[in-house]
């Protein structure tokens, strides 16, 4: 059975100043899924992801933790922040090192791993992130999307159990993007547990397999991106908005053309391409039929016309059932 790592039970968090950021939320994460949890300003996304690794204690309700209530003592702490690595939204609440290498060097240090070890570990994670070369910078000298990807080597370099990420993406290029997510997929593959809050609805769709929405503190759906990016009514009361292919898609169909909402550029562009196909051929077998139904028959004669149009029907059945 696969393991439960994160569990929580009427969870409801209010600040210190009255503000009441989450209300009764039970989400359950499982090992190695990939979760995103997308909502709009201000829905409680930061505010939940803190109390994944202890930094916030619910004011009612429970979280669990690979299996374990959270305690909020020092030495239990600590035992959820190795398991549980935070990306914060805004990497200047994380880097704070004079230099990238002893920023990313700074977790594992205090993991009491050798010197050898914790050197190779900064290596491999600068690596990944593609800042290698930059060991020796400031990183309040860094551009936006440089401080992003020290901040995610930095937690790459403790190896825990399970990531998660508030806006990964935010402030990055389109190359930036893809290093992330192609870095979030393999940490996926090896069994990593990741999970990320968005409101890039694209990014999303192509990260996720499992999505919370949260509005308002309160999580209002969850599905699969399929499931979500489909539910309008849920999207807007989120103010959220579906992937653009998704969109042009609903469009079309509500206009007419037979065809069904997809989430990725690619997937849309083939049910484009098989609708407008579909509806291509339709219109020269009508016209065959309708118009030229006289002159080939008498071109023809009966039996190689009604041979010609069973061709073309099966022809078009095969290219069905190819799609
Ligand atoms: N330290 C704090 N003290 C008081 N209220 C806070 C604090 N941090 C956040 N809030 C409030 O809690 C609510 C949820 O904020 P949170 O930062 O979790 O939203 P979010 O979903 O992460 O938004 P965004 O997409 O803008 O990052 C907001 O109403 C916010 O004003
Ligand atoms: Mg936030």
């Amino acid at each position: 059975m696969v393991k439960t790592i994160i569990e929580t039970k009427n969870m409801s968090f209010t600040y210190p100043d009255g503000t009441s950021a989450l209300h009764n939320i039970n989400i359950e994460i499982k090992e190695g899924e990939r979760v995103a949890i997308v909502g709009s300003n201000g829905a409680g996304k930061s505010t939940l992801f803190a109390h994944f690794n202890g930094i916030n204690e619910p004011t009612s309700g429970s979280i669990e933790i690979d299996g374990k209530p959270a305690v909020y003592e020092k030495k239990e702490l600590l035992e959820i922040r190795q398991k549980v690595g935070i990306v914060f939204q805004n990497p200047d609440d994380q880097l704070f090192a004079p230099t990238v290498v002893e920023d990313v060097a700074f977790g594992p240090m205090n993991l009491g791993l050798s010197e050898d070890e914790v050197d190779e570990r900064v290596e491999e994670s600068l690596k990944m992130v593609g800042m290698t070369g930059l060991e020796k910078k400031a990183p309040h000298h860094l551009s936006g999307g440089q401080k992003k990807r020290v901040a995610i080597a930095g937690i790459l370099a403790m190896k825990p159990e399970i990531m998660v990420l508030d806006e990964p993406t935010t402030g990055l290029d389109p190359r930036g993007v893809d290093q992330v997510l192609e870095i979030l997929y393999k940490l996926n593959q090896e069994d990593m547990s990741i999970i990320i809050a968005s409101h890039d609805v694209e990014m999303v769709t192509q990260f996720a397999d499992k999505i919370f929405v949260l509005h308002e503190g309160e999580i209002i759906d969850q599905g699969t991106p399929e499931e979500i990016f489909n539910d309008y009514e849920t999207l807007k009361k989120a103010h959220l908005r579906p992937p653009k292919s998704a969109e042009l898609l609903h469009l079309l169909k509500t206009n007419g053309v037979d065809c069904e909402v997809k989430l990725t550029v690619e997937e849309a562009y083939h049910e484009i391409l098989h609708a407008i196909g579909a509806e291509s051929f339709h219109k020269v077998l009508h016209l065959i039929k309708s118009q030229l139904h006289h002159r080939l028959l008498h071109e023809l004669g009966e039996e190689h016309y009604h041979k010609m149009l069973h061709v073309l029907e099966e022809e078009h059945e095969n290219h069905n059932l190819r799609n």
